[in-house]
């Protein structure tokens, strides 16, 4: 918990929240005493969130939508009265496919979700002037993988690089409106995305070696990053992805 009152009467929007890094970003703000939207598109995980009983559910709007919508989204959020101050772009989808049977529509819906969605819902929140209550802070989710040619992930490898690239680009382009955008760029993580992925203990540990840390992230630890980037002590940070990979990048 921080010293003083900087997260009072604070929001944050956080996407795909409900579950994996998005669900400990979210708890992490909540600890914090900052309200948070949920946009997840899944909604047994909403459900399985709003049931952790450390959760104090009057501090959230849980939003079942979809990202690929984000003026939906944002609907549900100025239909609630509320105002963001932080938005964290988290949601991605990230398949495991061969870049020989990758299909282009496969490749366009990865993108569609990765990037477009949250170059998109970032823009939307930044001209409805009246959904954002001024200084916003974007946080975008990319990943390690924007640098590293990971076999199987042409697709998200691709998107995680668009999304450090973009934001660069809006980092600079908002700054007079006093936004300030960064990357967090988080190694391997595990979460259940893995598990869905196919990853299994072999992988696990082959990962986890390839960093002179020699282990996964924790969720916390790229949520602690996130929160970070919104704090005061990042308040001339800007443009920047902040790497969170136990080393792997600097051995490399
Ligand atoms: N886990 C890792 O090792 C790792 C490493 C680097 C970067 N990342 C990034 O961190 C973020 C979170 O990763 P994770 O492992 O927790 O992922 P995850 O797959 O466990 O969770 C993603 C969440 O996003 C939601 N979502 C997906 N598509 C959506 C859409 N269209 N609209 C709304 N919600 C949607 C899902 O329902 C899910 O709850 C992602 O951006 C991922 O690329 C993860």
């Amino acid at each position: 918990m921080l010293s003083s009152d900087y997260y009072l009467d604070k929001t944050a929007l956080v996407t795909g929240g409900a579950r994996g890094i998005g669900r400990a970003i979210v708890k992490r703000f909540l600890s914090e005493g900052v309200r948070v939207v949920v946009c997840d598109i899944n909604p047994d995980g909403m459900d399985d969130l709003l049931a952790d009983e450390s959760i104090d559910s009057a501090m959230v709007l849980p939003v079942v939508g979809d990202i690929r919508h984000a003026g939906e989204v944002l609907d549900q959020v100025a239909a609630a009265g509320w105002r963001i101050d932080y938005l964290v772009n988290n949601a991605a989808l990230s398949p495991r496919i061969p870049s020989s049977e990758l299909a282009r529509d496969v490749l366009n819906d990865v993108l569609d979700v990765n990037v477009s969605s949250a170059f998109e819902l970032s823009r939307m929140l930044v001209e409805r002037s009246e959904l954002s209550a001024g200084g916003l802070v974007i946080v975008n989710i990319s990943s390690v993988n924007a640098w590293l040619g990971i076999p199987e992930m042409a697709h998200y490898n691709a998107s995680k690089a668009a999304l450090l690239s973009i934001t660069r680009t809006l980092a600079v382009e908002w700054a007079p409106r006093g936004v300030r955008v960064n990357a967090v760029c988080p190694g391997s993580t595990w979460t259940e995305s893995w598990e869905e992925g196919g990853w299994g203990e072999e992988d696990r540990a082959r990962f986890a070696s390839k960093n002179p840390l020699g282990r996964f992230a924790t969720p916390d630890e790229i949520a602690g990053t996130v929160l970070f980037l919104t704090g005061p002590d990042a308040g001339f940070i800007t443009g920047h992805g902040l790497v969170v990979d136990g080393g792997l990048t600097a051995s490399v």
